[in-house]
């Protein structure tokens, strides 16, 4: 019989080598030179043992909070894996209560179905979701920013603005961390029939390499009319976050600081890749060309993390998942309002992914680049014109931003070329070529 505290204090020696062994484990790049227990629930006294636990992990240049839910059940200690004790969680959610401090809510007006069995999702992730049944999943935030997550809040706004581009928020889970009431967990509708939007659109892309001489408009899985119902998806649901949480108008002050901010991501990031160097006159003229719009800009909560794998496309349509934002930046920058043409921004760059996705590390071959770059422009026009369709009239078509929208797009590349470079420098060219060609068609295009 394990006594609760005695796994923990056998979890806790153990975690210096396991936790950079987790993928969700965000500091990798730098070593960890303390762990010590933030807090820790007993959720199940009895064999297996349940516990829930938060703990710092401390790197050279950070402090940050990470949930563990462990167990003496399995040998590597993780009951995410485990689903009699995973199921146990969706109980607490459906009855709701608190245990230890730890608070278990549905959403009003829902009523959860208990008794059913978790098994956690196993696709790449930053955090970790369990699926119960096909009726819910639990999304357990790994790394946690105290207070409640932009996730959740987004998504309660969204729902109760009636929106049709989001799965059903169900219910949350909430600790005390440091003084602040914290979210970490999730519970929303689980999709069954979703397929992401990244997988269809790499499948349109391998169909069209694969079709000798046909081209993009031609092939069976044209992407097209996704990527334009998808854009109206994306328009509708900005519409929909304006008219649950307001806009504001950016004064030139603000738009200052974006050029700024802009400038100075491109001038460490050059730093460290010269093969940027030769974009960097085009890329400044770029960002400061962003000053010149015709119309104020609206600022507004917006996704923050937008590309084709945070999309489902499911029978009823596309939805949007993870309004967490970038995970690597502050919250305070995930939180604030900003221009909705950053999510258009990083849909188009994803489209330009996909596209080349396929082509990196082969050799150079001029025809299915050709393919590769008519199958991007053709889908990225096709996202602009579903969006400009359904854009709120705050926003509009970004195509008559085009200065605002070049720019967003070169600074999230510019960051494209900075991550390529440390992590996967085989695909360096994506981004490169990508600022090459925007930099080199001027500004309006698609
Ligand atoms: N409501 C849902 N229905 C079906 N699948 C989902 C749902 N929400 C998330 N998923 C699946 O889980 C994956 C990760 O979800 P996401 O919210 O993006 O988590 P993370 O924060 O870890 O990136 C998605 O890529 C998708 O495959
Ligand atoms: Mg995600």
């Amino acid at each position: 019989m394990t006594e609760p505290h005695d796994l923990v204090d056998k979890v806790m020696t153990e975690l210096p080598e396991w936790l950079p062994a987790q993928r969700w484990f965000g500091g990798k790049d730098r070593p960890v030179t303390s762990i010590r227990p933030l807090r820790t629930s007993v959720l199940r006294a009895e064999e297996p043992v349940l516990v829930h636990l938060v703990v710092e992990v401390e790197q050279p240049d950070r402090k940050e909070p990470y949930q563990l839910l462990v167990t003496d059940h399995v040998e590597n200690y993780d009951a995410t894996a485990v689903p009699e004790l995973t199921g146990a969680l969706l109980d607490l959610i459906a009855e709701g209560g608190e245990v230890e401090g730890l608070k278990f809510e549905h959403e009003p007006d829902v009523e959860i179905t208990t008794g059913l069995r978790g098994r956690p999702i196993t696709s790449e992730q930053s955090n970790t979701s369990i699926v119960f049944g096909s009726q819910y999943i639990l999304k357990l935030f790994r790394k946690l920013t105290y207070g409640d997550n932009p996730d959740l809040v987004l998504h309660r706004a969204l729902h109760q603005v009636g929106c049709e581009h989001i799965a059903q928020p169900l219910g949350s889970i909430t600790g005390r961390l440091d003084g602040h009431t914290t979210t970490v967990g999730m519970l929303q509708q689980f999709m069954p029939d979703a397929v992401d939007g990244w997988a269809m659109a790499t499948t349109s892309v391998r169909d069209l390499m694969a079709e000798g001489d046909l081209h993009a408009d031609e092939v069976g899985g044209d992407f097209a009319g996704e990527a334009h119902r998808l854009g109206q998806a994306v328009a509708t649901v900005h519409g929909d976050l304006e008219r649950a949480l307001g806009i504001e108008h950016a004064d030139a002050a603000d738009i200052d600081r974006t050029v700024r901010a802009m400038t100075s991501r491109l001038d460490e990031v050059v730093g460290a890749v010269p093969e940027l160097r030769p974009y960097v006159p085009a890329l400044r003229e770029a960002f400061e060309q962003a000053r010149d719009t015709p119309d104020a800009v609206v600022t507004q909560h917006i996704h923050g993390d937008l590309h084709l794998g945070q999309v489902l496309r499911t029978v009823q349509g596309w939805l949007l998942i993870d309004f967490e934002g970038e995970p690597g930046s502050p919250i305070a920058e995930r939180t604030a309002l900003r221009s909705p043409l950053r999510d258009v921004a990083g849909m188009l760059r994803s489209f330009d992914y996909a596209a080349h996705q396929l082509l990196v590390g082969q050799p150079e071959d001029h025809q299915l680049t050709v393919r590769a770059l008519e199958w991007s422009r053709r889908n990225r026009a096709a996202f602009t014109e579903g969006y400009a369709e359904a854009a709120a009239s705050s926003v509009g078509d970004p195509r008559k931003s085009g200065h605002l929208l070049r720019a967003f797009e070169l600074d999230k590349a510019v960051y494209e070329v900075a991550y390529e470079h440390a992590n996967r420098p085989e695909w360096l060219t994506v981004p490169l070529s990508s600022i090459a060609r925007i930099t080199g068609e001027g500004a309006v295009q698609s």
